[in-house]
């Protein structure tokens, strides 16, 4: 699969159920390697959909395509937060999350944002590191009584 398939759009509240299962299976099929299974059953879960959907709503929520299939998406917080990159586990590698990032980073330096900053899992960190970011400190958080490692990571747009 080539690159050149990849097209991004903005999140339109129907998107909502689609965001959620990408989530899902992104954490399950792929991030499941690097964390335990009651670790990913903590953290692969949405119980309240309509929050979901109201938070994703409620900051610029993009969705790369591959075709006509939307395959994963990423957001931007007007702190300069990245809250969420996921990919679907059948479209990895092909450069779908640095396409969404591109585009992020777009619009973080349009606002005229200094940088950007995440919390990467440990499955991610590889991804941010490639693509400019540094850890500021790796951390550990709860999750429904779980406790998940991370990495709080940041790259400069200026
Ligand atoms: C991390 C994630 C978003 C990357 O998505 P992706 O679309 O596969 O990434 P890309 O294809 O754009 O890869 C970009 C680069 O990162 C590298 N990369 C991606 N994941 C990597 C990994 N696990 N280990 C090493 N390198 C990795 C690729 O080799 C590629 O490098 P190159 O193009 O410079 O050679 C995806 O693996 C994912 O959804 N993971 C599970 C969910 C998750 O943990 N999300 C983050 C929550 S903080």
């Amino acid at each position: 699969m080539s690159n050149n398939m990849l097209t991004v759009r903005t999140y339109v509240p129907a998107d909502a159920d689609l965001t959620m299962d990408i989530f899902l299976r992104a954490i399950r099929e792929v991030a499941s390697k690097d964390y335990n299974q009651a670790q990913v059953d903590a953290w692969a879960k949405i119980e309240d959909r309509e929050a979901w959907a109201k938070r994703r709503s409620s900051r610029p929520t993009w969705l790369v395509q591959c075709g006509s299939v939307s395959i994963g998406f990423a957001d931007l917080e007007p702190d300069g937060h990245l809250d969420m990159m996921f990919v679907h586990p059948d479209y990895q590698g092909i450069g779908a999350a640095s396409l969404l990032l591109m585009t992020v980073e777009t619009e973080a330096k349009r606002q005229g944002l200094g940088r950007i900053f995440t919390e990467a899992s440990l499955t991610a960190r590889p991804f941010f590191e490639r693509r400019g970011f540094t850890v500021l400190t790796s951390q550990t958080v709860e999750k429904r009584g779980q406790m998940l490692k991370n990495f709080r990571m940041e790259k400069s747009l200026r």
